[in-house]
């Protein structure tokens, strides 16, 4: 099907049914926020002040798994669970299992804070989760306390070791670098992989939402981390494969796990990018650095057809642009918070 702008074809899928946007990049990886709810409050995603999105508003799990259904039918593979805190709505783990049963959907993912995996693991293993991104920060409590507003770190600490002896493979580990805050700690967070199988993810700070006490100062690139990483120890490159996800990977010499560097702001991933994403409140976004979205829960509960729905994908896929034009020097920022959009 084709969709015009400007009376110009915009490719949004091809011969095979597949989502392919203008710039001929094969749309497969959905990533739905559940919930914008989250019990930690870090600085660099909620703002303070966020206001509760009233439940009714938020897309129900029936509806989460009849827009992966249409998903998967235009050649969506992968999902991913985001939130808030995914696992703070209730039946997350109920929604794993039915998702896991839809056809044609390949891998099933899960990013959370880690606070609630001592009690959800192993349910989400039963489940079929198979993979999870898990945040942390800091190994500092008195930081932890400080960044996220709760003194969780004892409990996020548990939930990772907890995922590992679950058998979660691989368990990846989110840390957002900042300067004068954790950015003492890379060596310390890479050494995590020469003891456990983690993926560490050295993600570079973006400057997502108004949050004026944490902008620019505390930018820095991956270009900078990894030569501080090497500087301690070799980096053996390890090839990515296309649409493998955007970290560039490494590893230390006779590591159990692996380094991964991502680049968001200094070295963006668009040319790569097969993503799109789904608010907790139904709206569906063509890239989460650009403010557009259009909203499927009103199509929803308006009664909309599965041709219907499926056309509203055609159409944020036909949205996509060739790249973000989020940056520092431009001074450009977006208006929604990472916390209803998901990480
Ligand atoms: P998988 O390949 O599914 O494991 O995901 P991933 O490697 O993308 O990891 P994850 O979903 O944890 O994303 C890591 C980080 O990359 C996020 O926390 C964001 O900071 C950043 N990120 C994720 N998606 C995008 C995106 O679409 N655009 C940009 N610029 N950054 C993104
Ligand atoms: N910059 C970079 N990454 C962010 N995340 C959230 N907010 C930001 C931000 N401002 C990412 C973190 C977390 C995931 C949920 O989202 O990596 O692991």
């Amino acid at each position: 099907m084709r969709i015009f702008k400007f009376g110009v074809a915009v490719q949004t899928k091809n011969e095979n049914n597949r989502l392919v946007d203008a710039f001929n990049r094969c749309v497969s990886y959905l990533r739905i926020s559940i919930t914008d709810r989250c019990n930690l409050k870090c600085r660099y995603c909620a703002p303070y002040d966020q206001k509760r999105i009233d439940k009714k508003k938020l897309l129900t799990l029936e509806e989460i798994e009849r827009l992966v259904s249409i998903g998967t039918s235009l050649g969506i593979t992968k999902v991913r669970l985001t939130g808030g805190e995914p696992l703070v709505r209730q039946g997350a783990i109920s929604l794993v299992q039915r998702l896991n049963d839809v056809e044609g959907l390949k891998d099933l993912s899960l990013t959370t804070n880690g606070t609630l995996l001592t009690k959800y693991a192993r349910g989400l293993k039963q489940a079929g989760l198979k993979r999870l991104n898990i945040s942390l920060d800091t190994f500092n409590r008195e930081k932890f306390r400080q960044l996220t507003g709760h003194d969780s770190f004892p409990k996020v600490w548990d939930g990772i070791q907890e995922a590992l002896k679950t058998g979660f493979d691989p368990i990846k580990i989110n840390s957002v670098v900042m300067k004068g805050y954790n950015d003492d700690e890379i060596e310390q967070l890479a050494a995590l992989t020469l003891q456990f199988p983690f993926h560490v993810r050295f993600i570079e700070y973006m400057p997502i939402g108004a949050q004026p006490h944490l902008t620019h100062p505390y930018f820095i690139s991956v270009v900078e981390i990894e030569k501080r990483l090497s500087r301690i120890a070799t980096l053996i490159p390890i090839a990515s494969k296309p649409f493998d996800g955007p970290a560039k990977r490494f590893r230390f010499k006779n590591a159990k796990g692996e380094i991964g560097l991502i680049g968001s702001m200094s070295t963006h991933f668009c040319g790569a990018c097969n993503r799109l994403r789904l608010t907790a409140t139904g709206h569906l976004r063509p890239c989460l650095l650009a403010d557009e979205q259009i909203d499927l829960r009103h199509s929803l509960r308006q009664g909309a057809t599965d041709e219907q729905i499926e056309s509203i994908f055609l159409e944020v896929v036909s949205k996509k642009k060739k790249q973000h034009r989020i940056s520092f020097t431009r001074k450009t920022a977006l208006n929604s918070q990472m916390v209803n959009i998901g990480g």
